[in-house]
């Protein structure tokens, strides 16, 4: 993997912040996007700018072929079976919410959805909103140091959940979770089985397929593609059986004044006009990571992650969360004494950019018992030196609030 060329490809990382140069470090939250994609996007509007599914002329034909072959792009990023099981939605909250209405239009009170203490808050929230229909959400506690606990989560689905929604890995703590094995714990226990794939995908390989999980969500801007453009995976028979959740123009193959018959997979799922720039634009992002190759970029991760904690740890005074192995690279840490949010600010002066906070999490804060953390996540781009100045900055936090 070439660092330095990759790099170039990303215009913002020669932007200066604070007069010094970016040192991108918030890649959970968001990743930057790379030329390629950039003019991708702008490529279209150029070029090809027209509703899809619509028109009978060129330009809308155009349109709809590049928005359709980001669907197939994207399953075959996944394996999935085909491009009819590729929705796309604006993220994976939506994607999530998604699931939590179509699949809960079928549970009845006092049906369980399980889902886990180290999830972000959108495969938590969407399931709380069935408990008005007297539907039970239960939670799989997690261990101090930010791991699923194995003995809890045997007795949560003896429960026998109808759905177990669980993250493949955290934004906060980094935690990879054996997918595979949830996955066939979740079917031994007759759930339908739903991976958060928010962090997971963009890090590590999956086969949809294989796996054999029921439905996976993500997002295309933690993958270096544009914001706004989100996906759900979905067995083909299972979505065939699933009511729409947004309902409108295009996701109909027939309308009366009395009656609508819906659209035909992945269609029945995507109302009204759909970011199909975005579509366009992820699917050039897809092309990027296959190039470069996820293993690839999981091993420079972990190179850097290692390398970070190592430095971290000759530090006094800074605690580390999470598991110490199976990691994705991501440090959330806290400063003794310090306040994240002027861990990051210091940071932010040398032109660093980490995230500090609950990062939409606050049940696992409140099992770890703080408040919040800051977190510094590492993708393709970065280098050792952005680690150096990172390590630099900490210790430059020390100084400034004297915590020796
Ligand atoms: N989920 C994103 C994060 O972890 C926003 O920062």
């Amino acid at each position: 993997m070439n660092i330095k060329k990759i790099k170039e490809d990303f215009p913002i990382l020669k932007k200066k912040i604070n007069g010094f140069e970016l040192v991108y470090l918030d890649n959970s939250a968001t990743t930057q996007k790379p030329i390629q994609v950039i003019e991708a996007v702008n490529c279209y509007y150029e070029n090809n700018n027209a509703n899809v599914h619509r028109g009978g002329y060129e330009l809308s034909r155009e349109s709809t072929d590049l928005y359709e072959e980001a669907h197939k792009e994207t399953a075959e990023f996944i394996k999935a079976k085909k491009m009819e099981e590729i929705i796309f939605t604006k993220n994976t909250t939506e994607s999530i919410n998604l699931l939590s209405f179509s699949l809960g239009e079928k549970l009845k009170k006092n049906d369980v959805v399980l889902t886990t203490k180290i999830e972000h808050h959108s495969n938590i929230v969407p399931w709380q909103q069935l408990k008005r229909k007297g539907i039970k959400v239960e939670f799989v506690e997690v261990t101090k140091d930010g791991k699923l606990n194995e003995k809890d989560l045997e007795e949560k689905l003896s429960f026998k959940p109808k759905i177990f929604a669980f993250t493949g890995a955290s934004n906060v703590l980094g935690t990879v979770n054996d997918i595979k094995k949830l996955v066939k714990q979740g079917k031994d226990a007759d759930a339908l089985t739903i991976i958060d794939a928010a962090q997971f995908v963009q890090h590590k390989k999956i086969n949809v397929k294989k796996l054999n999980v029921d439905f996976i969500a993500f997002s295309s801007h933690k993958m270096l593609g544009p914001t706004g453009i989100g996906v759900l995976y979905g067995k083909e028979e299972l979505l065939e059986e699933m009511p729409p959740f947004m309902t409108g123009g295009d996701m109909i193959s027939k309308v009366s004044c009395e009656k609508s018959y819906w659209n035909s997979l992945p269609w029945k799922f995507e109302a009204g006009t759909p970011n199909i720039a975005g579509g366009i634009g992820f699917r050039i992002a897809l092309k990027y990571l296959e190039r470069i190759g996820i293993e690839e970029i999981d091993k420079h991760e972990q190179k850097l992650l290692n390398y970070a904690t190592k430095e971290m740890q000759e530090i006094d005074g800074i605690e580390i969360f999470g598991p110490e192995k199976n990691k994705l690279g991501i440090i959330s840490f806290n400063v003794k004494g310090v306040h994240p949010h002027d861990v990051s600010s210091v940071l932010d002066r040398k032109g660093i950019a980490i995230r500090s906070g609950n990062h939409c999490a606050q049940p696992l804060m409140e099992e770890l018992g703080i408040k919040g953390t800051a977190r510094a996540s590492f993708y393709l781009y970065n280098t050792k030196e952005d680690a150096d100045k990172f390590i630099e900055g900490i210790k430059e936090v020390k100084k400034i609030f004297k915590v020796d």
